[in-house]
């Protein structure tokens, strides 16, 4: 399974980046209002840092303009993912930036039928927002579960599953049980998953009894 990070925060990239756990990081226009700099910088600085996609939402909402901003987010670097939302023209863009051999992320996908969808128009990813799911008491994770399925069914369908909105360690977990090939997880979350109460404990201990020992592993 791969790691993504899911913030525009540029501080947070670097340190999480340095430990070799990130795979790629998504923005969206919430959490580049949340930076508070300039849209290009920070998409300049996030590109610089992290090898793998850096996807990077339009904000357009028609098909043309769609184009003309996803054009320009891709000629930025070769790791951007272009982020459209799933609607009619987020699809037909969807389609056209593919064909024009940019990655394109299809987000804010919310049923099994729009998750067809994406596959259909050759998405490189599908991003399912578990958490709001959650939110107004539907299970995010069977809609991950159920498009794994149909996803294997077909092997036209190439699209990756990109699971969004994650919201605690459980979620990246249950995303991992199911295959899913992505999570994009916030910094917050992200380190919580190396944490539990029984290794700092643990690591207590040891260090206390090694203590009584007087000994040193390096003089
Ligand atoms: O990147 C999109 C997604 O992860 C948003 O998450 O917590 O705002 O629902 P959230």
């Amino acid at each position: 399974m791969k790691f993504f990070v899911d913030t525009a925060d540029i501080e947070e990239i670097r340190d999480l980046a340095a430990t070799g756990l990130l795979d790629g990081v998504t923005t969206n226009p919430s959490l580049v209002a949340k930076a508070g700099r300039d849209f290009f910088d920070v998409l300049a600085d996030i590109c610089a840092c992290v090898e793998g996609p850096v996807s990077a939402e339009v904000t357009a909402i028609e098909f043309e303009s769609m184009i003309e901003e996803g054009r320009k987010l891709a000629a930025l670097a070769n790791n951007i993912a272009v982020k459209v939302p799933l609607t009619w023209d987020g699809l037909k863009a969807c389609r056209l930036l593919t064909q024009e051999g940019t990655k394109v992320n299809v987000t804010l996908c919310f049923s099994l039928s729009q998750a067809v969808l994406a596959a259909k128009v050759g998405a490189t990813f599908v991003s399912p927002f578990v958490g709001r799911l959650d939110d107004i008491s539907h299970d995010g994770m069977d809609l991950i579960a159920d498009i794994k399925k149909i996803y294997d069914n077909y092997e036209s369908f190439t699209t990756e599953i990109l699971v969004a909105s994650i919201r605690h360690p459980g979620h990246v977990v249950e995303a991992a049980r199911l295959g899913a090939d992505i999570c994009t997880v916030p910094p917050v979350v992200l380190r919580k998953l190396a944490s539990h109460p029984l290794t700092d404990r643990g690591l207590e201990q040891f260090l206390e009894d090694w203590r009584s020992t007087g000994q040193k592993i390096l003089n």
